[in-house]
C-alpha cells in the first residue's frame, strides 16, 4: 500500500467540532441545503475549497512580519514583482485582489460582443466575465478530459484540431484570446502537458492569436508534469515552469491557491497590453502596488511561489489526493480518475443515479454527505452552470462532488475518516433525494441560492 508522507510537521492546530447529526440536520435546512451557507462552527472537515486555505509555512508567516505598510511603493510589492519576474520571465505584472478580478480586467480589455473565447475548460467566474461583456466561451477539452474513468494522464488538454475548427468557424479576427486553464478546475483537477501547451501555441502563432494562462492550480500541474511527461522528467520545477511561461502571453492567477496566500496577478508579455489593462487596476482593485491585497499577504505570496519550485511542497496535495481516490475506488465508489490536484471528486451521475440532472444531483449528494459525517463539499454540476439566456437550464456535462484537499491541511486519518463517510453514504445512497431552487439568484446561482428536496 502506498501511503503519502507529510513532508512537515505540524506546529499549530485550530480546535475541530463534530456537531451531532441532529444538529447537522438543522444546520444544513437552515443553508437551504447549499453547503456554501454552511456556518464553519458546524462543520468538520471543510472540504469546500482549496481557495485561501491553504496551511501557510513558517517562512510565510515569518515573512508577514517585515511586511512593508505603503500605499506606494511598498519594498514588499517590489519583492513580489521581483519574483514574478524571476519565475515566470514575463517584463510585467499587474496585482489584483483575487482571480476573479484578473478576469474581470482581461474580459473588460480584451471581450467585447460578438467575441469568443476558446479554452480547455471553462471555471465558473472566468465564464462569466466574459458572457458579461458579450463573449462567448468555446470548450474545447479533449474528449477524454469528459471520460470520468480514465488512466489518460492529462485529461486537461486541449484537442488542437478543435481549435483550428473554431478558429475556421468564427475567423481569428473574433478571437479575444485562447485559455488554458492549468489544472482544469472543473472537470476534476486535470493537468496539461507542456506538449500540448506548445502545439496550442504554434496556432496561435498561426493566426495571430494570443495565449492566457490561468496558472491558479498550476502547482498541481507543475506535480503532474514532472511526473507523467517523458520529456520533462530531467528538468527542475523551476525549468518546467519557466517553459511553459514561455509559451504564454499572458499569465494570471489567484493567489488563494497558487503560492498559498490570498490575492492575485496577471504577469503580461506585451507592453501596450499592460497599459490597456493598469487604468483599471486603480479603478477596480487599488494602487498598483497593491491592487488590492494586504501587505502581509502579498510578503507570504512571495514566499509561497518560492515554495512552489520545490517537488516535495508541491506533492503534497496530489499525493493526499491520489490516497484518498485509490480508498474510493477500492470500495467501488464513482470517483473521477486518475486522481487529479485539487481535490478528490466524486461522480454524482452513477453514485446517485436515481436522481435525474434536473434535481441537482451533485447538489444533493453534497448536501447528504454533510449530514452523514459533517463534511463540507462543493457541488460542481448543474448548480455551478448559468441558465441558457432564454431560461432553460443548461445541463452540466459532469455531475461532480467535490472534496477539496486543502493543502496540508488534514491528517491521513481524517481522510480516512472522509473515505469511511462516502462508504456508509454509498451504501445507503437511496436516502439521497433530488433538490429544488427555492430561491435562485441570476449571476453565479451556486454561491448563494437556497433548494429543499424535492
Ligand atoms: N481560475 C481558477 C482555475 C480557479 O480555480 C479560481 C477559483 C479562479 C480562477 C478565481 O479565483 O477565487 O481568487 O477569484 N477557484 C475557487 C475554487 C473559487 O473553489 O475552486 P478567485
Amino acid at each position: 500500500e502506498s501511503i503519502p508522507l507529510e513532508m512537515h510537521k505540524v506546529r499549530i492546530v485550530q480546535k475541530l467540532n463534530l456537531p451531532p447529526v441532529e444538529r447537522r440536520l438543522e444546520a444544513i435546512t437552515e443553508a437551504g441545503n447549499n453547503t456554501f451557507l454552511l456556518r464553519n462552527a458546524d462543520v468538520f472537515m471543510d472540504m469546500l475549497t482549496d481557495s485561501g486555505v491553504n496551511a501557510m509555512s513558517d517562512q510565510q508567516l515569518a515573512a508577514m512580519m517585515i511586511a512593508d505598510d505603503s500605499y506606494a511603493g511598498s519594498a514588499t510589492y517590489t519583492r513580489l514583482e521581483n519574483k514574478l519576474h524571476e519565475i515566470f520571465g514575463m517584463p510585467f505584472f499587474l496585482p489584483a485582489h483575487q482571480g476573479r478580478a484578473c478576469e474581470n480586467i482581461l474580459a473588460q480589455v480584451l471581450v467585447s460582443p460578438g467575441s469568443v473565447v476558446p479554452m480547455n475548460y471553462h471555471f465558473t467566474t472566468t465564464k462569466a466575465h466574459i458572457t458579461l461583456n458579450g463573449g462567448k466561451v468555446e470548450e474545447l477539452v479533449a474528449d477524454v478530459g469528459l471520460e470520468v474513468v480514465s488512466v489518460h494522464p492529462f485529461k486537461g488538454n486541449m484537442d488542437v484540431a478543435k481549435l483550428r475548427d473554431v478558429i475556421g468557424l468564427h475567423g481569428a479576427d473574433k478571437i479575444a484570446f485562447v485559455r488554458m486553464e492549468a489544472g482544469t478546475n472543473l472537470i476534476g483537477g486535470q493537468p496539461f502537458s507542456v506538449q500540448n501547451l506548445a502545439d496550442i501555441r504554434r496556432v496561435c502563432d498561426e493566426f495571430g492569436l494570443m495565449l492566457v494562462m490561468d496558472a491558479s492550480l498550476l502547482a498541481d500541474n507543475l506535480h503532474f508534469i514532472k511526473e507523467r511527461e517523458e520529456a520533462c522528467k530531467g528538468l527542475s520545477i523551476r525549468d518546467i515552469t519557466r517553459r511553459m511561461a514561455d509559451l504564454c502571453d499572458v499569465i494570471y492567477f489567484s493567489a488563494r491557491k497558487l503560492g498559498c496566500a490570498r490575492g492575485g496577478g496577471m504577469c503580461i508579455r506585451s507592453e501596450e497590453l499592460y497599459r490597456r489593462m493598469r487604468g483599471l487596476v486603480p479603478l477596480y482593485e487599488g494602487f498598483l502596488t497593491y491592487g488590492g491585497m494586504s501587505v502581509r499577504e502579498m510578503e507570504a505570496l512571495t514566499v509561497g511561489l518560492e515554495e512552489t519550485m520545490d517537488e516535495e511542497v508541491i506533492n503534497q496535495g496530489p499525493q493526499f489526493i491520489g490516497f484518498m481516490v485509490d480508498e474510493l475506488v477500492k470500495r467501488g465508489i464513482p470517483v473521477i480518475t486518475p486522481a487529479g490536484g485539487l481535490g478528490c471528486h466524486i461522480n454524482a451521475m452513477q453514485f446517485v443515479d436515481h436522481i435525474p440532472q434536473a434535481q441537482y444531483p451533485a447538489g444533493a449528494l453534497a448536501s447528504a454527505l454533510y449530514l452523514a459525517g459533517g463534511i463540507r463539499g462543493m457541488e460542481r454540476g448543474t448548480l455551478s452552470e448559468q441558465r441558457e439566456p432564454d431560461g432553460s437550464e443548461l445541463f452540466a456535462n459532469m455531475e461532480l462532488v467535490r472534496l477539496a484537499l486543502p493543502r496540508r491541511v488534514f491528517t491521513l486519518s481524517q481522510v480516512k475518516y472522509a473515505v469511511d463517510r462516502l462508504e456508509w453514504l454509498y451504501a445507503n445512497r437511496r436516502l439521497i433525494g433530488g433538490l429544488v431552487f427555492t430561491e435562485e439568484p441570476e449571476i453565479l446561482r451556486f454561491f448563494y441560492g437556497r433548494l429543499a428536496p424535492v
